[in-house]
């Protein structure tokens, strides 16, 4: 049987393709017959309240646990029933929103631990994550153990280690929360360079300013079910991303402003407020 599907549509290739998913915990629908597509060489962002779903559907993506119902294309691959493991050989990485890192072990062989995927030598995997350090900014912290990372430290670390496996697409969840103005500001050109090496990338999170430079195209969740798409500037003046964030009524108390959802409607960890 073929794992390729076609193009009836004679839309340019997604790298991946979210169709129709739906995860159940028990009673609760965490995602609700979501679908995305992700452009190669994108930056793709997915953007929604608290609980939406959003980290749940990287689980999906990326096979830690199955979908309830849809399918997951990657590469015009139909990977909905490989394991998590084969979807990394494959080039999907995730970052975890949870850091934890190996606090005993040195930064660079928390990277090398990623790297082991592709490499089976220590030096090999080793060599392959000081070049990842250097490219997230910690080249200068090779030995230090994890433990002694700030946050900002541990989310580069995070990076690092899904960097190493080499992904083709990478899923970024938080990778800005808890940082401060200037660690966020330092962070986007390192999230853009790795775009600039050919990685495509579909990144959580609730940094609108960070979200809104970033990102090519932009999707939003609300209670698990797809509720916009669109370029940044739309997304930012759409009535129901406003309603989905600040509750009923924000969109005609906040009608005539031009960036509804910026840093300022956000707690000190990153999350935008609810109403
Ligand atoms: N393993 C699980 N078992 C049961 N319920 C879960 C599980 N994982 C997530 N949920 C529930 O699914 C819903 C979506 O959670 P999820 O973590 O995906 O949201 P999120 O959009 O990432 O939120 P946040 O912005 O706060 O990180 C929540 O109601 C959450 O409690
Ligand atoms: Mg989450």
């Amino acid at each position: 049987m073929s794992l390729q599907t076609s193009h009836p549509t004679g839309l340019p290739t997604s790298l991946l393709r979210v169709e129709h998913v739906t995860k159940r915990f028990g009673g609760l629908v965490a995602v609700d017959d979501a679908s995305l597509a992700v452009a190669p060489g994108s930056i793709t962002g997915l953007i929604g309240p608290n609980g939406a779903g959003k980290t749940t559907l990287f689980t999906v993506i990326s096979g830690f646990e199955p979908a309830t119902t849809g399918r997951i294309v990657y590469d015009d691959r139909d990977v909905t029933a490989l394991p998590a493991h084969e979807r990394a050989r494959i080039g999907i990485a995730r970052t975890f929103q949870i850091v934890q890192p190996f606090a005993t072990l040195s930064v660079v062989e928390n990277i090398a631990v990623g790297a082991f995927l592709r490499h089976a030598a220590r030096a090999d995997a080793l060599a392959l994550a000081r070049r990842v350090a250097d490219q997230v900014g910690l080249g200068g912290m090779l030995d230090q153990p994890a433990r002694a990372l700030t946050v900002a430290g541990r989310k580069r670390l995070e990076l690092a280690r899904a960097l190493a496996t080499g992904p083709r697409l990478l899923l970024l969840d938080e990778v800005l929360a808890g940082l401060n103005p200037s660690e966020i500001r330092d962070m986007i050109p390192v999230i853009r360079a790795i775009r600039e090496r050919g990685v495509t990338i579909l990144i959580v999170e609730h940094v609108m300013q960070a979200v809104m430079s970033l990102c090519d195209d932009i999707y939003v969740l609300a209670q698990g079910r797809m509720i916009a798409q669109g370029p940044p500037a739309r997304i930012a003046r759409d009535p129901h991303v406003v309603e989905a964030y600040l509750g009923h009524g924000a969109a005609q108390r906040l009608q005539g402003k031009s960036t509804p959802v910026t840093p300022a409607d956000e707690t000190e960890d990153g999350h935008a407020q609810r109403a």
